[in-house]
């Protein structure tokens, strides 16, 4: 499957589907109401500044509400959550919304009982073909209570941690050179 000829959309979603990621929703506040839409293209890119970054569709209503806002809030989904994954994709099929619930905070508004979020101002927006990245300034960090279950998405489908942390480790532990062990081979 490494045919140049044979590269299409699908496939490279269906390769880049094998890169697992958390789940999270973008959030903005306009006119008094909340926007959210859900995206797994998200990456913290710096330290300082402190720098997150989310890939959204340029056909996406909530492209230019994050613009003319100027801050959006990402919310990590915890598997409770999942129902709030097709629901912010526009991919809810029943009469009534998923119980959820925003509140006001910094940059945009914060998804209730959410596993954990950053509030940001937009950065810079840079082109992403047919996407634009959206450099967020993280403004606040919030961490929910109760145990580290995150919503996970691979290979197309949502998944949850086996093993569900119950602290997250120290993130200055986690680069000390003798931890990391690099294997060679094909
Ligand atoms: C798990 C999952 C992850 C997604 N990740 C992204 C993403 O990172 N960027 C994006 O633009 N759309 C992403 N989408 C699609 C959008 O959520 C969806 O197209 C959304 O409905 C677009 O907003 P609109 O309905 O206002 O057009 C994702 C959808 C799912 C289910």
């Amino acid at each position: 499957m490494d045919d140049q000829a044979a590269l299409d959309p699908r496939q490279f979603r269906r390769v880049m589907g094998l890169f697992a990621t958390g789940v999270t929703v973008v959030a903005a506040e306009a006119d008094g109401d909340v926007r959210g839409m859900t995206a797994n293209a998200v990456m913290s890119v710096s330290l300082d500044p402190l720098l997150v970054c989310v890939s959204i569709d340029r056909r996406a209503a909530i492209n230019t509400v994050v613009e003319r806002v100027g801050g959006f809030s990402l919310n990590i989904l915890r598997e409770e959550q999942e129902a709030l994954s097709p629901y912010f994709a526009g991919l809810w099929k029943h009469p009534t919304p998923p119980e959820h619930r925003f509140q006001p905070w910094v940059g945009g508004p914060r998804l209730v009982g959410c596993l954990a979020a950053a509030g940001c101002r937009v950065h810079a927006i840079l082109d992403g073909g047919d996407h634009r990245l959206f450099l967020g300034r993280v403004l606040a960090l919030h961490q929910g209570e109760g145990p580290l279950s995150p919503l996970l998405f691979f290979g197309g489908r949502y998944h949850r941690l086996r093993e569900p942390a119950l602290a997250p480790r120290d993130p200055e532990e986690v680069w000390i050179p003798e931890d990391v062990r690099i294997f060679y081979g094909d």
